[in-house]
């Protein structure tokens, strides 16, 4: 047995009924084998509607590269809720996120996050990240989307003399844009980085269906490593110019929620979860997750759009619609991801 394992076993007797781990987490909150947490240091407003939260992790953080997100865990009357934030402090620093408010779990992190709350975290991830070698660069964003590109531009830009990035990024209006300042003083500051700004509600947006546009904007776009990340239209549109260019590895795309889904007339159901005793009447639409959610189960979730699989749960009978493909699936002990199925009739779940 290990001496740390030794120490714990010897500080348990003593400290029964309570585990250790209750003792430490009074004395210092951050000190959790059982879960990654961090402390606020920082909330600064950003734009109208949205706030830059800084935190210092605790032990056993991995550090992130940058343009990777992590998920973060907050507690709202008492219940954990879990979201995906993109980092945006450049590489080698503490973790921030800039969370925009649109819902239930960012309005309550832009609105109540103060300097000592407490946030859960889990380890970054992600593959939307710099080239290894010097590339020039293209990044398209609009709204939040900016997020992850902020921590690439930071870490690149004033570090790399070499560096050759434009930013073509669009907001609704100036009041919204996200970063606006610091990409401005960039730009002053660094040659290698060019800002095109796009204010939507006066300007329109950049029309992807017109390559004299693109052109406009950017002459060379074809030579360079495009990035983008923001609204799914903007993605939509940009992965379509890019394929019909037939450079569709050309562009990386980031995306903050799942692709378009399928509409369906299907009817939904009751939803039993066995294990947590509950249950729900759902329509044929809304993810289970939500459901769960809703009636009160802890359900595991990460990105809620049907890529990291943190949200499987094996389904003991009915039928569940996959809301993205359609596809049905009703296979006893299949593993289903709640966050992008949906109830189609009567299902039982083990969770
Ligand atoms: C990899 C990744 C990185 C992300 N990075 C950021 C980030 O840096 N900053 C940030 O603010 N958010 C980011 N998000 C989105 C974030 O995880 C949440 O989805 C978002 O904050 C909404 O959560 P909510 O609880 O407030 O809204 P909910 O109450 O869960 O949803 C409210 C409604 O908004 C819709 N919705 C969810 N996300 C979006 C979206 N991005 N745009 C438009 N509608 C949406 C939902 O479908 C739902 O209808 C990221 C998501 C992923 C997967
Ligand atoms: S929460 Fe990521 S796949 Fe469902």
């Amino acid at each position: 047995m290990g001496v740390r394992k030794a120490i714990h076993r010897a500080v348990s007797v003593l400290t029964s009924p309570a585990t250790p781990e209750d003792y430490l987490q009074v004395i210092n909150p951050l000190s959790s084998a059982r879960q990654l947490r961090g402390v606020v240091t920082a909330v600064r407003r950003e734009g109208t509607r949205s706030a830059t939260i800084s935190i210092r992790p605790g032990r056993g953080w991995a550090p992130h590269l940058a343009g990777q997100w992590a998920r973060i865990g907050v507690e709202i009357n008492g219940v954990r809720q879990w979201r995906s934030y993109s980092l945006s402090a450049p590489e080698g620093h503490d973790p921030e996120i800039t969370v925009t408010a649109i819902g239930r779990v960012s309005s309550h992190l832009v609105q109540h996050t103060k300097v000592g709350d407490i946030l859960f975290l889990a380890p970054p991830q992600g593959e939307f990240v710099l080239p290894t070698g010097p590339r020039p660069l293209l990044m398209i964003t609009a709204g939040s989307g900016i997020t992850p590109v902020m921590s690439m531009l930071r870490t690149l830009v004033p570090k790399r003399r070499d560096a050759d990035v434009v930013l073509v990024h669009s907001a609704r209006t100036e009041g919204e844009a996200l970063f606006l300042d610091e990409l401005r003083a960039m730009q002053r500051d660094y040659p290698g980085l060019h800002v095109v700004t796009r204010f939507t509600a006066t300007q329109g947006r950049l029309d992807f269906s017109d390559a004299a546009q693109v052109d406009a904007v950017c002459p060379d776009w074809r030579s360079r490593k495009a990035y983008v990340c923001g609204p799914i239209e903007l993605l939509d549109d940009t992965e379509k110019f890019w394929a019909n260019a037939g450079l569709p590895h050309g562009l990386q795309v980031e995306r903050f929620a799942p692709a378009q889904l399928v509409p369906s007339d299907t009817d939904g159901g009751r939803i039993t979860f066995a294990r947590s005793d509950k249950e729900a009447v759902a329509d044929g639409s809304t993810p289970i997750l939500e459901v769960g959610e809703e009636a009160g189960v802890i359900m595991p979730s990460g990105c809620r759009m049907g890529i990291c699989r943190t949200c499987l749960t094996p389904l003991v009978s009915g039928q569940v619609r996959d809301l993205r493909t359609g596809e049905i699936h009703a296979d006893e002990g299949e593993l289903i991801q709640t966050c992008i199925t949906a109830a189609v009739g009567p299902v039982h779940l083990e969770i």
